[in-house]
């Protein structure tokens, strides 16, 4: 019997250069990479593993040229108009962590509506990372948890606890990332989940996103059910 991550984020990479192997505009990468994230639901809902963060947009993908942002947010509206029925159907609970500005309104709206609809299921939670930046996320959560203390009264000088500040992160209340996935070769953490990967165990692919099927992601599986996991301390 393998031992299952309960937590496991991706950082789907490798899109535009899976689009531009085959002579076509990197849009289309994105297009296909969003068939990968079908895929992979249906294989998490069957093994049953309770979280998935998705990276789908970084607080730095801004730097890309508007008409690769466009049709990125364009594809994703697509993705929950013709998915969201399945989803909730399947007892999936959509969540977003990141930045809500800057997101384009529609988009927000939909992810919105994703959120409200399916906030009471309990199979699985798919966590959309949007807009999303490790660094940007601590930074909020400290601001935020230093407002409720001013509001509250509360001394200032005593610091703020881990506990504190875990509750105003944006991935709240998903557990640690057990397994941290990345496609496409590049051996980088970009900005992803910074605090939540501190123990995670790390596994790099070469295979693109978007040919990413379900016998890669039990091929990471296996890897993991492999790892020693010490947190520290001695086995
Ligand atoms: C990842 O694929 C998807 C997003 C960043 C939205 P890329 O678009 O980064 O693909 P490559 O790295 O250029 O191949
Ligand atoms: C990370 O991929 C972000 C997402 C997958 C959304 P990037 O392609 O943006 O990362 P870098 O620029 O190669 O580090
Ligand atoms: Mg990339």
């Amino acid at each position: 019997m393998l031992q299952l991550p309960q937590h496991i984020a991706i950082i789907m990479d490798g899109n535009g250069r899976w689009a531009t192997q085959k002579g076509l505009p990197r849009s289309e990468g994105h297009k296909a990479g969003a068939n990968s994230i079908d895929r992979l639901m249906e294989t998490a809902l069957e093994l049953s593993i309770p979280y998935i963060s998705l990276y789908a947009f970084s607080t730095e993908n801004w730097k890309r040229p508007i008409s690769e942002i466009q049709s990125i947010f364009q594809l994703l509206n697509e993705f929950i108009d013709s998915q969201l029925n399945k989803i909730h159907s399947n007892g999936i609970k959509i969540q977003h962590s990141g930045r809500v500005q800057r997101i384009p309104f529609m988009s927000f709206k939909k992810i919105y509506k994703a959120v409200q609809l399916t906030k009471n299921n309990t199979k699985m939670t798919l966590n959309f990372c949007l807009n999303y930046g490790g660094k940007e996320e601590i930074l909020n959560a400290c601001n935020k948890v230093i407002k409720k203390k001013i509001k509250n009264n509360d001394k200032l000088d005593k610091g703020i606890t881990q506990e504190e500040l875990e509750k105003e992160l944006y991935t709240y209340p998903l557990p640690p990332v057990d397994l941290l996935i990345r496609t496409a070769g590049e051996q980088r953490i970009s900005n992803f989940l910074l605090w939540q990967i501190a123990y995670a165990e790390i596994y790099f692919t070469n295979t693109l996103w978007p040919d990413f099927h379900k016998q890669d992601l039990f091929q990471a599986l296996e890897w993991y059910s492999n790892r020693v996991r010490k947190f520290g301390g001695l086995k």
